[in-house]
C-alpha cells in the first residue's frame, strides 16, 4: 500500500483504538466474545449507514450475543483519508469505502465503476458486480492482505452548485468537490470545471465556505449532510454510479475462527442484500424530503441534455482504458449489457 502521512492527531487516535479490545482481547471480559470494529463516513439515515446496522443486528442475533459489531459512523474515528491505513495498522477491523477511494491506495480497477454514463440503471450495475468481473476486482484486494467481502450500492449520482448544471458550459470553471478518483477528475476536466480533491467530512464546510462551488453525490448523502443549505442548485444528471466494497484485512479475516467467520458471512450477506433492497428508497425519500424543504432548486435534465454531457465526458473512457488495458473495460460493458 502506499504509505501516506497520518496526520499526528489521527495516528495518536488509531494508536488509541488498537489498543481497544478487539478480537483477542475481548475473551476474558465474558459476552461478547468477539467484536468488530467498524469505521464509516456517511450518516446514520443512509443505504450504507442503515445496511451496517442491519448486519450488527443480524449477526448479533446469528452469534447469541457473543458478536458484537462497533460501529463509527460519520468520519468520527476516521475519514477517507485514514481509514485505509487505519485497516492496514488493525486499528479498525472493517470498512466499506466507496469504490471510487481504492484507486489511489493502488487498485484503479475499482475506478470501472466511476465511468460517466456506463450504466444506466442499479440492475445493470448488479450484473457486473456479481459477475466474473465483479468478483475478479474484490479478488485484486488480496494484493494488498485484503479481503472484499461483498459490493452494496448506494446510488446515481447528480451534481450540484449555486447555478444548474444542465449542460457542458454550465461547468466551465467551476471548482467540484470530488472523491480521490482520477477517472471522477477526469470527467470534471472534460467538462472544463476543476475538480479537487477533498474528503468527505470536509465536503459540506468546503462547500459552505465557498472554498470549492459544487460537488456530485447520491441525494441521501446530500440530504443527510445537509448539502442543501449551501447548495442552491441540484441537477439531477445521474451521470454516474456511487457504490460500496466491505473490506477486512487478511490478518483479521484468517484470526476469527471458521465458524464466526462463516456467521459474519452470513449476516453480512443478509445485510448488503436487504441494504441494496432500501438504497433506491433511501435515495428516493431523500429527494422528496429535498423537495418538500425547498431549500434547493432541483432541475431535471430531459434525455437531449444527458446525451450532450455523455459527449463531452467521453474521453473519460480512453483515459481509464490507457492506464488498465481495453479489456477490464470491454468486460465490464459487457457484463453490464447481459441478459439475465
Ligand atoms: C463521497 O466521498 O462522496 C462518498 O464516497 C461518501 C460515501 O461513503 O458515500
Amino acid at each position: 500500500m502506499r504509505a501516506l502521512p497520518i496526520p499526528r492527531r489521527r495516528l495518536l487516535r488509531a494508536l488509541a483504538a488498537a489498543a481497544l479490545p478487539g478480537p483477542a482481547g475481548a475473551a476474558a471480559h465474558g459476552p461478547p466474545r468477539v467484536r468488530i470494529r467498524l469505521s464509516h463516513v456517511v450518516a446514520r439515515r443512509t443505504p450504507k449507514g442503515l445496511a451496517l446496522e442491519h448486519f450488527r443486528t443480524r449477526l448479533q442475533a446469528l452469534s447469541g450475543g457473543e458478536i458484537e459489531v462497533e460501529i463509527h459512523p460519520n468520519s468520527l474515528l476516521y475519514g477517507d483519508e485514514d481509514e485505509m491505513q487505519a485497516l492496514q495498522l488493525g486499528a479498525i477491523d472493517m470498512v466499506a469505502p466507496s469504490l471510487s477511494k481504492f484507486g489511489p491506495i493502488g487498485f484503479p480497477e475499482f475506478e470501472l465503476f466511476d465511468l460517466p454514463f456506463l450504466f444506466d440503471e442499479t440492475g445493470q450495475v448488479h450484473r457486473a458486480m456479481q459477475g466474473a468481473v465483479g468478483q475478479e476486482l474484490l479478488a485484486l484486494l488480496a494484493r494488498q492482505q485484503l479481503v472484499g467481502l461483498g459490493y452494496l450500492d448506494n446510488g446515481f449520482k447528480h451534481m450540484s452548485a449555486n447555478r444548474p448544471l444542465r449542460a457542458p458550459e454550465d461547468f466551465a470553471g467551476l471548482r467540484m468537490r470530488i472523491q480521490s478518483s482520477r477517472v471522477i477528475a477526469h470527467q470534471m476536466r472534460a467538462l472544463d470545471a476543476r475538480p479537487v480533491v477533498l474528503s468527505f467530512g470536509e465536503t459540506r464546510r468546503a462547500l459552505a465556505e465557498r472554498v470549492v462551488d459544487g460537488t456530485e453525490n447520491p441525494i441521501s448523502n446530500f440530504w443527510t449532510q445537509r448539502m442543501h443549505e449551501v447548495q442552491s442548485d441540484l441537477s439531477l444528471t445521474a451521470h454516474g454510479y456511487l457504490g460500496y466494497a466491505i473490506v477486512v484485512h487478511q490478518r483479521f479475516w484468517e484470526y476469527l475462527a471458521p465458524a464466526d467467520r462463516e456467521l459474519v458471512g452470513q449476516a453480512l450477506a443478509e445485510a448488503l442484500k436487504w441494504g441494496n433492497a432500501i438504497a433506491r428508497r433511501e435515495n428516493d425519500e431523500a429527494l422528496a424530503a429535498l423537495r418538500a424543504s425547498g431549500a434547493t432548486r432541483i432541475h431535471a435534465l430531459d434525455a437531449v441534455q444527458r446525451q450532450r454531457l455523455r459527449h463531452a465526458t467521453r474521453a473519460v473512457y480512453e483515459g481509464l482504458e490507457a492506464r488498465i488495458g481495453p479489456e477490464w473495460l470491454r468486460r465490464m460493458r459487457g457484463a453490464a449489457a447481459a441478459l439475465v
